[in-house]
Parts: C-alpha cells; structure tokens; sequence
C-alpha cells in the first residue's frame, strides 16, 4: 500500500464490511453510468457502462476480464484506480474500505492499486530517463535515501529483466517490449497490492507479447502480487488467468475458475468467445470470420428506465421468452457464477 501523503486521511481497516480472509480486493455492485444529451423527446440518454458489477480478487491470483469492445472492462479498472468515481457500489482493497455508501473515497495515490496500459510509449514520459521514471513514484512517496531509491530502481530493473545500461535511456531508446516492461516496473515499484493491467499485451507482436506474459506470471510467483487482467482476447487470457469473468455490456455474465471455464462454458456468450479464440503464440488469421468482439454496443436507457431482460438474449440462440422480460442474477451454479435462465 502506498504511504498516506502528508495531511491525507488515515487509511481505516473496514469493521463491519470487511473483506472475506484471503480477499486482496473486493468489489460489489458497482455501477457506473455516462450521460448524453438526446433528442428533445428522449431528453438525456444513460450509457450504463458498468451495471453491479461484483468482483474479488486473492493474493498471488490473476483475474482474466474478458468481452467484448465497449462492455466496460476499462471503466471497472477505473474505477477501482480512482480514475472514475463508482455510481454506487463498494471497493475494499485488503482491510481498508476504498469507496462505497457514506464513504469519501480514498484518493487514487493511497489505494495499492497500479496500472499498466496497453500504450507503453504514451505512458512513458519521452523526456525523462528510465532512472527518473522509476524512481518518481518513490520519491513523492517519501521515507527513502537517495540511496535507498536508486537500489530499489535497479531491483526493480533486474526484476523485469533490464540491466543498469537502461538507467540513463530515454523511452524511444527501448523496443516496445522492453518498454512495456519498464511501465510494469514503473507500477510495482511502489509496491501495490493489485496491478491492473488493460490490454498491456495487445498492441505487442505475438513473442513480445509472450515476454510480457510471462513477466506477469513471474512477478505473480516471486512477489505475491494480485492482477487484474483485461484483455478481450480468450487465448491470452486462457494463457495467463487463474480465474476469468466474462463480461457482457456492463454486467459479469460468467466468473469461475479458468480451468472450468474454457473446459466447460455454461452462458451461450462465453461459449462464442471460447469457440473463436485465436492461441497465444499463433497471430489472428486474415479474413477470419466475425467475432463477438465485432459487434459493440453500449445499453443506452432513457432515465429511471429499468433494465429487466438479459441483455444477451437478441443475440442468444437459447434465448427464452423469459430472458426478453426478466434480468437473470448471477447465480453460483457449482463452482462458477452465472447470469442465465437457459446455460450450455
Ligand atoms: N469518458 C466516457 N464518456 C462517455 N462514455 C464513456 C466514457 N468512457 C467509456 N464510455 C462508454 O462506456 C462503455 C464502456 O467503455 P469501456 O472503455 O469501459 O469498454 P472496454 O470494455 O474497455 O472496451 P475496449 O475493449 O474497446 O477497450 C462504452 O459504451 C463507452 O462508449
Ligand atoms: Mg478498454
């Protein structure tokens, strides 16, 4: 956890909500809407980009978050950066309540949570060398040496497989691999409970991108660290997740173990990612035919309209006459969690 900044609140463990043992991060029921200006008629239009979303997270664990483009991966990893602020819900990173009801929320600096983004080169700053880079975060931290910072910049630099050389280099010096890798010790280096990582590995080619994985599973193993993973790609996220949650337009249709989900889907949409999966190592065929991702879409309300119908169901072979009129819960069906009225 990073330290209080001077002046700033103290962090409070949670008493009465705290966070079930071994939970590094617990969400619940964040919703997250957009607003728009309609037409005269529709008057301002609601963009739920996040709908109850619950999800937690165990040290040393990595969660997969998978869907397709637009259904709110990157508005939760806000969120819970601090980047956003939730709607309603709560956010508990490990004994300290984050956000949530009667709460004002902790400022994003004191969370313990670090993001690496799919850009490396757009989040490096190019005028700064890789020494300043990776030491900033500590030094406004405060409470270490000079000394203390520049043995911890090289710690970190050997953790990602760089070597001292890359002290003095600016971010245009370093291939994009290696730069995605600085950006992930640039996060861990002030120590955080949880490292998000949205799409860290898609803009990279396919055996950079494998260096990129594999560093995550490393420090994954070597410091204990949590990560969530956003990727709409169900072969990396096969490669890489402990356990995944499928989301789909705003809400988590399927979470489970990884091992049981791509063995065994049970909602119709995560069985459509699963089916048209590129492999980790293997690039997307030209021509491929059309995926979920493919069709994006947004729940778009009228205010105070109500959501009752599974949103999947125009899409949904199984689909009932119940699934156009009611929301299905997510329910623990065995060991996974699903949102369906008719699963696989
Ligand atoms: N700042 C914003 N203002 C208005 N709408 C937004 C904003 N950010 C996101 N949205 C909307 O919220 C929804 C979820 O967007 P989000 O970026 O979380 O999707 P995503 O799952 O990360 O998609 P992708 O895979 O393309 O990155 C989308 O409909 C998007 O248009
Ligand atoms: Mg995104």
């Amino acid at each position: 956890m990073t330290a209080a900044a001077p002046g700033a609140p103290a962090l409070q463990p949670t008493a009465a909500t705290a966070p079930g043992a071994g939970k590094l991060l617990e969400a619940i029921g964040v919703s997250k809407s957009y607003w728009r200006r309609g037409s005269l008629l529709q008057g301002r239009i609601e963009n739920r980009a996040l709908d109850q979303v619950s999800l937690d997270l165990a040290p040393g664990e990595i969660l997969g978050l998978v869907g397709e483009s637009g259904c709110g991966k990157s508005t939760f990893a806000k969120v819970l950066l601090g980047l956003e602020t939730a709607d309603t819900g709560s956010l508990d990173v490990g004994d300290v309540r984050i956000f949530g009801p009667h709460r004002r929320p902790i400022p994003a600096a004191q969370r313990g949570i670090q993001m690496v983004f799919q850009d490396p080169y757009g989040s490096l700053n190019p005028r700064m060398v890789v020494r300043d880079l990776l030491s900033e975060g500590l030094r406004i931290r405060g409470g270490l040496s000079r000394t203390e910072i520049a043995d911890e910049v090289q710690r970190h630099l050997a953790l990602v497989g760089l070597g001292t050389d890359a002290l003095t280099k600016y971010p245009h010096q370093f291939s994009g691999g290696q730069r995605q890798r600085l950006c992930i010790a640039r996060a861990i280096i002030v120590k955080p409970k949880v490292l998000i990582a949205d799409e860290a590995a898609s803009s990279l080619d396919v055996s950079v991108q494998m260096q990129v994985l594999n560093l995550l599973l490393d420090l994954r193993d070597r410091i204990g660290l949590g990560i969530v993973f956003i990727s709409h790609d169900m072969g990396v996220i096969e490669y890489l997740c402990d356990r995944i949650a499928v989301m789909y337009r705003g809400r988590v249709v399927e979470e489970g173990m990884a091992s049981d989900i791509l063995d065994r889907p049970r909602h119709p949409y995560t069985n459509l990612l699963i089916a048209a999966r590129p492999r980790v190592g293997q690039r997307r065929q030209p021509g491929r035919t059309a995926g979920p991702e493919d069709d994006p879409a947004a729940i778009e309300l009228a205010p105070g309209e109500p959501e009752t119908r599974c949103l999947y169901a125009e899409r949904c072979s199984r689909a009932l006459d119940r699934c156009r009129v009611e929301r299905p819960p997510l329910a623990t069906h065995g060991t996974t969690k699903l949102a369906c009225f008719n699963p696989l």
